[in-house]
């Protein structure tokens, strides 16, 4: 592992050098560097410096290039407009570095300094319900924080927080008593689809909904069944543990579907911090960083306000003694922060439970498990609408099911594969087809930025033109044709070649690579990452529809243009690979 410094940082460097040579009464000032049109880089910095030091802006700026000894790196520095300094580097140094960041298999991306330990709370659908939209964000948005943390050097611990506690289990545990046959399967010893699965939980939900509403005698012995759920009755969480594992089923069937590898010991639901409740309520009271209000346990805030202004309490345990969402995530942070060591906690959840989020993270920084060492972090992701712009529903006004949306994807994308397809087996169509069709869910969620709100637009989406990620895919398999294509002459660099404009543009893009990746774990932004990769696609299209690669004049020159095309394949494969999105090889 080689960590290869950008050229930007190194620029960077060489201006911040000179910088403080010409000027040493500036300190160590920020040449403010950064990509520009009419050279490669710009810097700014020395204008707010002249500012500061009363100087003439032009005239420092002349002096600060004066100062940079002659190197093989920057071809030229020019002074304009009021005092801004235009930066070309030079073609051997471009390909240079490229050749480096080949040279490793991170490409040349640093580790992370100051990487710590992140657990991160993602994909956490409810058992015994259907997984919708909503549920769809949470795992990708997490799954590709996961892979990108990870990437960075940082350890990750996952931490799937399903909806497995609550008292509707009391309902369902008693009908489940009643009707003792409503959970078995079709086929007795056969593996259970998740179809099926969550076709039983279903009907079984529904019917004792449907009894409890109806049938007041019903209703009182779901309720009894609640308490001796919470009493730990063996009988009674046998039971329970059946829906949890038949959801599990179900689970990992759309999780498959998602092309995402989630495992068991990473399922800690909210049942999991049981134990603990009592401990965190005793310990919040006697800190006095809850009090008893009504009989109930709650901690109050100045500033958090509910919908209708008024302040809101977080109630950690109910007059009746029950705890609720608030005393499980409490307990989550304890163990995370003094258990699994956690020096980040990050939490990829709807928008809509902010406040929840807000008023638990202030709830343990008072009681000390949140500090200056260790920080909570919510991801929020706003809604998915329909195409309509209005929050997605099917025609009968009823939530969406995720699989429905997820084998609609990709059926559109066969059809999309099909079409273009020219050497594939049908077979390969398949598979390319579910390869495309949720790495368009995926990219299209993944591409704008978390916190917006996002329209499901299918069409949109498997659209082979503009920011898809089949658009990504195509150039990736564009890319290894042309590998594939090229015989016996290999990617190889050449740095004493002179570059064209769209090789030099999409040299320094495919550079920043590591710089984009920082950026998008520091800022937890997957979009950067998106944006970077649709761009990177877009400087190849223009750089192979400029430069001929195979018929290019000299062997060098081939040689050098399969090097910028196969350095180009890989940093896509990465970048795509840490969104969770496959690039097959042939499309
Ligand atoms: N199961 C919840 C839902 O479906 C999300 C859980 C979020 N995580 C947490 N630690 N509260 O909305």
């Amino acid at each position: 592992m080689a960590s290869v410094p950008s050229l930007a940082s190194t620029v960077q460097q060489r201006l911040a050098e000179g910088l403080s040579a010409a000027l040493p009464e500036a300190g160590s000032a920020d040449p403010l560097l950064r990509r520009s049109d009419r050279a490669d880089f710009q810097a700014n910095g020395i204008l707010a410096l002249a500012k500061q030091l009363k100087g003439n802006p032009r005239e420092l700026a002349t002096k600060v290039v004066e100062s940079i000894p002659a190197n093989d790196v920057l071809k030229e520095i020019e002074v304009s407009g009021p005092g801004f300094l235009n930066i070309t580097v030079s073609d051997a140094a471009i390909v240079e570095t490229l050749a480096a960041r080949a040279a490793d298999a991170r490409l040349g991306v640093p580790l992370n300094e100051a990487a710590g330990t992140t657990v991160i709370d993602y994909a956490q659908p409810n058992v015994a319900k259907e997984m919708h939209v909503g549920h769809l964000r949470s795992a990708v948005i997490g799954a590709a924080m996961v892979e990108i943390l990870e990437f960075t050097g940082e350890t990750v611990v996952r931490r799937h927080h399903i909806g497995d506690w609550g008292t509707q289990f009391g309902m369902l545990i008693q009908y489940l008593i009643e009707h003792p046959h409503e959970l078995d399967h079709k086929d007795e010893g056969a593996e259970v689809s998740g179809e099926e699965a969550m076709s039983n939980l279903n009907r079984l939900y529904k019917a004792s909904r449907a009894l409890f509403d109806a049938d007041e005698e019903f209703k009182t012995r779901a309720r009894a069944r609640v308490v001796d759920l919470q009493a730990g009755d063996e009988e009674t969480l046998a039971l329970w543990q059946r829906f949890v594992d038949e959801s599990k089923i179900y689970f990992y069937s759309v999780f498959e579907k998602l092309d995402m590898d989630i495992r068991d010991p990473d399922i800690v639901g909210e049942s999991g911090y049981n134990d603990m409740l009592q401990e965190t309520c005793r310990i919040l009271e006697e800190s006095g960083v809850a009090v008893r209000s009504e009989g109930a346990l709650c901690v109050f805030f100045d500033d958090f306000k509910g919908p209708d202004g008024n302040p809101v309490p977080l109630i950690v345990q109910k007059s009746d003694g029950g705890f609720g969402y608030a005393a499980t995530d409490l307990s989550a942070i304890r163990d995370r922060v003094q258990n699994l060591k956690a020096t980040t906690l990050l939490y990829v959840v709807d928008a809509r439970q902010s406040l929840h989020f807000k008023m638990v993270f202030e709830t343990a920084r008072r009681a000390g498990w949140l500090n200056d060492e260790v920080k909570a972090v919510q991801l929020a992701f706003g809604t998915v609408l329909g195409k309509d712009g209005k929050p997605f529903k099917t025609r009968e006004g009823e939530t969406v099911r995720l699989v429905d949306l997820l084998d609609e994807a990709i059926d559109r994308a066969s059809a999309v594969v099909r079409e273009k397809a020219q050497d594939l087996t049908e077979e390969e169509i398949t598979e390319r087809g579910a390869q495309v069709g949720i790495g368009a869910v995926k990219y299209a969620d993944l591409s704008t930025s978390a916190a917006r709100d996002y329209k499901f637009d299918l069409d949109q989406m498997v659209s082979l033109n503009g920011d898809t990620s089949v658009y990504l895919q195509y150039a990736y398999a564009r890319i290894q044709s042309i590998l594939r294509k090229a015989g016996d002459a290999k990617p190889a660099a050449h740095p004493e070649l002179e570059l064209a404009p769209s090789e030099r543009a999409l040299g320094l893009h495919v550079d920043g690579f590591g710089e984009v990746i920082a950026e998008t774990a520091a800022e937890y932004a997957p979009h950067k990452l998106a944006a970077y990769l649709y761009q990177l696609a877009s400087l190849y299209t223009t750089f192979y529809s400029e430069c001929p690669v195979l018929k290019a004049d000299t062997p060098e020159q081939v040689e050098n243009r399969l090097f910028l095309c196969d350095l180009t394949a890989r940093t896509l494969h990465q970048g795509m690979a840490l969104l969770g999105i496959r690039t097959p090889e042939r499309l």
